[in-house]
C-alpha cells in the first residue's frame, strides 16, 4: 500500500484533469471570471488616473513582470525537440538497463545549447556545444549531460567557476568572448595548461558546428555499468550522427551571427517540421573495470583525455530519432532541468572529480533557477515511470499529497519498506572500494600529462583542419590585448607540435618557442578528423 499518490492534475480538488490551454470561446482571468475587455484599464473618466481595484490591470501587468526566470549559468542559449531512443539489445551484455533491452523504445528530449552565450546570444560562435538528453525510461528518468566535444577544460569540478569567470563576458565592460576570446580566456588555459586538450578542439572546426544535426555528442566522462550477473564495465558515451560530422567555415560563421543568429534553433526546427528528422547513434566504448581504472595507459578518470576509438572502438547499442518540435519554447526547453544523478539501474557513476563535483552542481543551481524544489512536477521533467517519493510541500507544489504518513515503514497507511518482488528494478550503487588512502587535495600523477592528447588531436587532422586550426588560434590570439598571454600561449603550443606553434607565431608576428621538453611519441587516431569518415547507415 502506497500511502501517497501524487495528483499533479489537482484532481482531487475536483478540479479539470488537464492543465489550461488557453483555449475557448471566451477570456477569463486567471480565477476563470469571464471578461468584457482587456484593452482598456478601468480608469476614473476617460481621462483620468488608473484605478488601483482593476484586478484584470493588475494580474496582467503582474504576470507580465514576472514571466522572465532566470537564465541558465551556463548553457543559457539553446534549442530542443522531442524524439524517441530504440535500443539494438547490444549494451544488454554490460548493462541491466531496461531501456537498453533490445527493441525497447524511450521518449526522449534532447536540448543542444552553447555553453558561454547568454539567451538571445547568436548561434554559430566559436565555443562547446551541450548535447543532453533526457530518456523517460520505464525504470525512473536517465539524463546524459554531454557535449560535442569529448574532454573538457579543467579536471576538478572545483576549478569550474573560474573557467566560466575567465570565458564570461569581462566584468567591467560585458563584451562577450565567445567570438572573440580576450586576455582572460587565454590567461586561464595558458596557466592551467590540463584546458590545452579541450582548447584545441575548440579552435579546430568542432568550434562552430553546421547543424546540430551534424554534431557528435560524448558523455566525456567514464561511467560504470553494471549487468544482470552483477559484472561491472567502464563505459564512455558516444552520439554519432546520421549526417556525419560538418562545420561551418569561420566565414560562414561570422556572417551568419549577423544575417541569421537563429541558424542552429531554425535548421533544426525546419528538418524536424520537413519530415527529414535528425538521427544518432549511441554507442558505448567498454573497458574492463580494474582498480586502477585505466586502459591503454590512460587514466579513466581523468576528463582530460580520450581513449582513441582505434584502441577501443564504439560499440553501437540504439538509435535516437528527433521527430517532434515542442509546443511551447518556454515550458519545454526553458524549464527542462538536467542532472548526472538521474540514472536508471545499471548505469552508476565514477569518481572523476569533475563527475563528483556535477552531482551537486545542477539540482543546486536548478533550486534558484526554477524556484524551489519541486521542478520535477514541471510537464517536461516528470518522469514517465510511476512516482512514489516521500518528498512534500515546498515552493510550487503541485501534488495534493493524500495519506498522513510520509516515513516508512509506517502502520498508519499500511506502508510497507518496499513492494516485494521489485528489487530487481531497484537502483544498485556498485559498492566500489573507497580509496584508504588519506584525505588530500591533490590529482594523481596521471593527470598530470597535458600535452600528449592535444598533440594526438593535432596529428589526427587532415591538410585542410589544420589549416582551419593554425587560422583559429591566429585569430583568437590577436585579439588579446596582453603580449606575455600570447607569449604564454605558444610557449604551450610549442608543447603541442613545433609546427602549429611556428605558424601561429608567424600570424601573431612573434618568435617561436622551443618546447620545454621531448614531445610524446603518439600514433595519429583519424576518427578524429571530420574527414573521409564512415557515418550510421540505415
Ligand atoms: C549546464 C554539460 C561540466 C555546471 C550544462 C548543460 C550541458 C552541460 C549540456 C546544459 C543542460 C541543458 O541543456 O539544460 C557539461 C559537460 C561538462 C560540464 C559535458 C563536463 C564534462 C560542468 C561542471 C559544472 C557544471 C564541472 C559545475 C561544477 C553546470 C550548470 C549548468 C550546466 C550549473 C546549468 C544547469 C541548469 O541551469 O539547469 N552542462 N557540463 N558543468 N552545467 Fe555543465
Amino acid at each position: 500500500g502506497a500511502p501517497e499518490t501524487r495528483t499533479p492534475t489537482g484532481a482531487e480538488t475536483g478540479a479539470p484533469a488537464t492543465a489550461n490551454g488557453q483555449q475557448g470561446a471566451y477570456l477569463t482571468t486567471a480565477q476563470g471570471a469571464r471578461l468584457r475587455d482587456t484593452d482598456h484599464s478601468l480608469k476614473a473618466g476617460p481621462r483620468g488616473p488608473i484605478l488601483l481595484q482593476d484586478h484584470h490591470f493588475r494580474e496582467k501587468i503582474t504576470h507580465f513582470d514576472h514571466e522572465r526566470i532566470p537564465e541558465r549559468v551556463v548553457h543559457a542559449r539553446g534549442a530542443g525537440a522531442h524524439g524517441v531512443f530504440t535500443a539494438y539489445g547490444t549494451a544488454e551484455r554490460v548493462t541491466r538497463a531496461g531501456f537498453l533491452k533490445k527493441g525497447k523504445e524511450t521518449p526522449v528530449f534532447v536540448r543542444f545549447s552553447t555553453v558561454l552565450g547568454s539567451r538571445g546570444s547568436a548561434d554559430t560562435v566559436r565555443d562547446t556545444r551541450g548535447f543532453a538528453t533526457k530518456f523517460y525510461t520505464d525504470e525512473g528518468t536517465f539524463d546524459l549531460v554531454g557535449n560535442n566535444m569529448p574532454v573538457f577544460f579543467i579536471q576538478d569540478a572545483i576549478k569550474f567557476p573560474d573557467i566560466i569567470h575567465a570565458a564570461k563576458p569581462h566584468p567591467d565592460r560585458e563584451i562577450p568572448q565567445a567570438q572573440s576570446a580576450h586576455d582572460t580566456f587565454w590567461d586561464f588555459v595558458s596557466l592551467h595548461t590540463e584546458a590545452q586538450h579541450h582548447t584545441i578542439w575548440n579552435m579546430s572546426d568542432r568550434g562552430i558546428p553546421r547543424s546540430y544535426r551534424t554534431m557528435e555528442g560524448f558523455g566525456v566522462h567514464t561511467f560504470r555499468m553494471l549487468n544482470e550477473a552483477g559484472e561491472t564495465a567502464l563505459v564512455k558515451f558516444h552520439w554519432k550522427p546520421k549526417l556525419g560530422v560538418h562545420s561551418l567555415t569561420w566565414e560562414e560563421a561570422q556572417l551568419l551571427n549577423g544575417i541569421d543568429p537563429d541558424f542552429h534553433r531554425r535548421d533544426l526546427y525546419d528538418a524536424i517540421e520537413a519530415g527529414a528528422y535528425p538521427e544518432w547513434e549511441l554507442g558505448i566504448q567498454v573497458f574492463p573495470d580494474t582498480p586502477e581504472e585505466t586502459f591503454a595507459g590512460i587514466d579513466l578518470l581523468d576528463p582530460t583525455k580520450i581513449v582513441p576509438e582505434e584502441l577501443a572502438p564504439v560499440q553501437a547499442i540504439g538509435k535516437l530519432v528527433l521527430n517532434r518540435t515542442p509546443t511551447n519554447f518556454f515550458a519545454e526547453v526553458e524549464q527542462v532541468a538536467f542532472h548526472l544523478g538521474h540514472l536508471p539501474p545499471g548505469i552508476d557513476v565514477t569518481n572523476d572529480p569533475l563527475f563528483q563535483g556535477r552531482l551537486f552542481s545542477y539540482l543546486d543551481t536548478q533550486l534558484t533557477r526554477l524556484a524551489g524544489p519541486n521542478f520535477h512536477q514541471i510537464p517536461i521533467n516528470r518522469p514517465h515511470a510511476p512516482v512514489n517519493d516521500m518528498l512534500r510541500d515546498g515552493f510550487h507544489q503541485d501534488a495534493v499529497h493524500a495519506g498522513v504518513a510520509p516515513y516508512r515503514p509506517n502502520s498508519l497507511d499500511g506502508g510497507n519498506p518496499f513492494p516485494a518482488g521489485d528489487a530487481e528494478h531497484a537502483f544498485v550503487d556498485v559498492p566500489v572500494t573507497v580509496s584508504e588512502a588519506p584525505k588530500v587535495r591533490a590529482n594523481p600523477a596521471s593527470f598530470d600529462d597535458h600535452y600528449s592528447q592535444a598533440r594526438l588531436f593535432w596529428l589526427s587532422m587532415s591538410p585542410v583542419e589544420k589549416e582551419h586550426i593554425i587560422r583559429a588560434y591566429t585569430f583568437e590570439l590577436a585579439k588579446c590585448y596582453r603580449q606575455e598571454i600570447r607569449e604564454r600561449q605558444l610557449r604551450a603550443l610549442a608543447d603541442i607540435d613545433p609546427v602549429l606553434c611556428a605558424e601561429v607565431a608567424t600570424g601573431l608576428g612573434l618568435p617561436a618557442p622551443q618546447p620545454s621538453g621531448p614531445l610524446a611519441d603518439v600514433a595519429p587516431s583519424p576518427a578524429l578528423s571530420q574527414v573521409g569518415r564512415e557515418w550510421p547507415a540505415d
